[in-house]
């Protein structure tokens, strides 16, 4: 079972009454435990948050910080593309030359990195002012 996998499992469990797009993720930490998230919508549209955000958020809460793999799938017509936010999310707890396999409900698949996601990234080094 790839992680794609995982992560379309994991669709059908999305709260997305308002965009009626349901997005599931899923990583891989260090330990090789895998973490799945959904994006939950809320009626005061801004306070909804990404799939992406809630898989970080589960190997966070389970103790771990450092993912080897992100696996994002979507019912769009191209694999779909993690939001800005949810890049630096993922630059946060990944290495640069991460894998993040995008996918679509109907099997379309897109490999990328997280360096390639976000080139330019804004780090810790940036707030070093010494
Ligand atoms: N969404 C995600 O969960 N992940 C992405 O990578 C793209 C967008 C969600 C946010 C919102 O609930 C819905 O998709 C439409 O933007």
């Amino acid at each position: 079972m790839s992680l794609l996998d995982d992560a379309r499992a994991v669709r059908p469990n999305a709260y997305a009454p308002y965009s009626k797009f349901s997005v599931g993720a899923a990583i891989r930490s260090a330990s090789g435990h895998i973490y799945r998230g959904v994006n939950v919508e809320n009626v005061a549209y801004p306070e909804g948050t990404c799939a992406e955000a809630g898989a970080i958020a589960a190997m966070i809460a389970a103790g771990e910080t450092q993912l080897v793999e992100v696996a994002v799938i979507a019912d769009s017509p191209s694999p779909v593309p993690p939001c800005g936010g949810c890049r630096q999310k993922l630059a946060e707890f990944g290495a640069g030359d991460v894998v993040v396999t995008l996918g679509t409900t109907a099997g379309a698949t897109l490999q990328t990195t997280i360096s390639d996601l976000l080139p330019g990234r804004f780090d810790a080094s940036h707030m070093d002012h010494s």
